[in-house]
């Protein structure tokens, strides 16, 4: 069996890969050796109380893999990866964190969308596969259909992005906040609305709300950046739509995608709307046929109220491997502009569930 490290698999990308790795029973076909940067010699979280966790710093151990999966972070690949491959290690790197992913000796891995790129950069020696962004590879799960049939010139993306994307502390500061804010309305039932609005609004603004990690009040509210600035006055998330989206597609020239990316106070689920720009007037019907034979998890949501608020939000889709793509209609600048709005798990998709098929890659390869 492949022999696979695993690296932090406590936090929350981590964690679902391995439920998601669990219920696929992929740790009956692999031989996964689990890491821990805190806790070496600890108990293992699977092959029974003798399993015990290795020093996710220690390059032998390390290099006894055939195969690391870190979802540790890009402190940790730093730390790490160079001295790896220093010391000879020929073995597959897998990777949740960005710190590699526009390297040339690496692949971003979208299996629904570039499988086939996947197994070409396998079978020229590539040993370094990389998550590619949340937001990006959700989009491509969800036009990836349109984008097979080079029918899709541009797109404009406005996000609205959960909280979960920006890390675990900054998720359980909004549980916080949230908390904060209940609390205040308790003594205004049957209060006015007006009387909520202020009150609400009195605590989100006090000093003594909670905003260390995120930096400024989420609940209740829309946070237009998401990560550092770029000279061309783009965020860094933004600036990634096309870099990602292009190199996950081997499009050259670049494929255009840009708009702007915000922090909502969803949790798990990154949503967007899109305005996409057709390469020539596509009927509606075709569209729907297109979208829907991308892959085997894009849903299509009717363009109607009912079923908008019923399977086109991030409470509806969180926790699923479905990405829901809906409101679709010609926008009224004509019939090549295409509007749409898509929300898919940033936890799943987004993140664990293109390095968990990555396994099966190697696996598959080795059978
Ligand atoms: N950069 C994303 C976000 C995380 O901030 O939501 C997923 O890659």
């Amino acid at each position: 069996m492949l022999k696979v490290g695993f690296v932090g698999w406590r936090g929350m990308v981590g964690s679902v890969l391995l439920d998601r790795m669990r219920s696929e029973g992929d740790l009956d076909s692999l031989a996964v050796q689990f890491f821990s940067t805190s806790n070496p010699g600890g108990r293992a979280p699977h092959g029974g109380a003798s399993a015990v966790l290795q020093d996710a710093r220690e390059i032998d151990a390390l290099a006894r893999c055939e195969a690391v999966l870190s979802c540790q972070g890009g402190g940790y690949t730093s730390e790490v990866f160079a001295a790896l491959r220093a010391s000879g290690w020929n073995g597959y790197w897998i990777d949740a964190a960005s710190t590699l992913r526009l390297r040339e000796d690496a692949a971003l891995v979208l299996d629904p969308i570039n499988a086939d790129q996947i197994q070409k950069r396998l079978d020229d020696g590539c040993r370094n596969f990389i998550g590619a962004n949340c937001t990006v590879s959700l989009l491509l799960m969800a036009i990836g259909g349109l984008l097979r049939e080079g029918l899709v010139e541009w797109v404009s993306t406005m996000t609205y992005q959960a909280v979960s994307g920006a890390g675990a502390r900054k998720l359980t500061e909004l549980g916080s906040q949230v908390g904060a804010l209940g609390a205040a309305t308790t003594d205004l039932q049957g209060g006015s609305a007006i009387e909520v609005e202020q009150a609400f609004t009195r605590v989100q603004t006090g000093a003594a709300f909670p905003v260390s990690e995120i930096g400024a009040p989420l609940a209740c509210n829309v946070l237009p950046w998401i990560d550092r600035a770029m000279d061309s006055g783009q965020t860094r998330e933004e600036w990634k739509a096309s870099v990602e989206a292009s190199k996950i597609l081997g499009a050259d020239p670049p494929v255009v995608i840009d708009g702007i990316c915000a922090r909502v106070d969803a949790l798990r689920c990154h949503s967007q709307a899109l305005c996409i720009k057709l390469a020539r007037a596509v009927p509606l019907a075709e569209v729907r046929d297109l979208l829907s034979s991308g892959n085997a998890w894009v849903r299509l949501v009717d363009n109607s109220q009912e079923a908008t608020l019923r399977q086109l939000t991030p409470a509806a889709v969180a926790g699923k491997l479905d990405i829901h793509i809906g409101r679709l209609r010609h926008l009224s600048m004509g019939p090549e502009y295409l509007g749409a709005f898509t929300v898919g798990d940033q936890l799943l998709w987004g993140a664990a569930e293109p390095l968990r098929r990555m396994l099966g890659f190697l696996r598959d390869a080795r059978n």
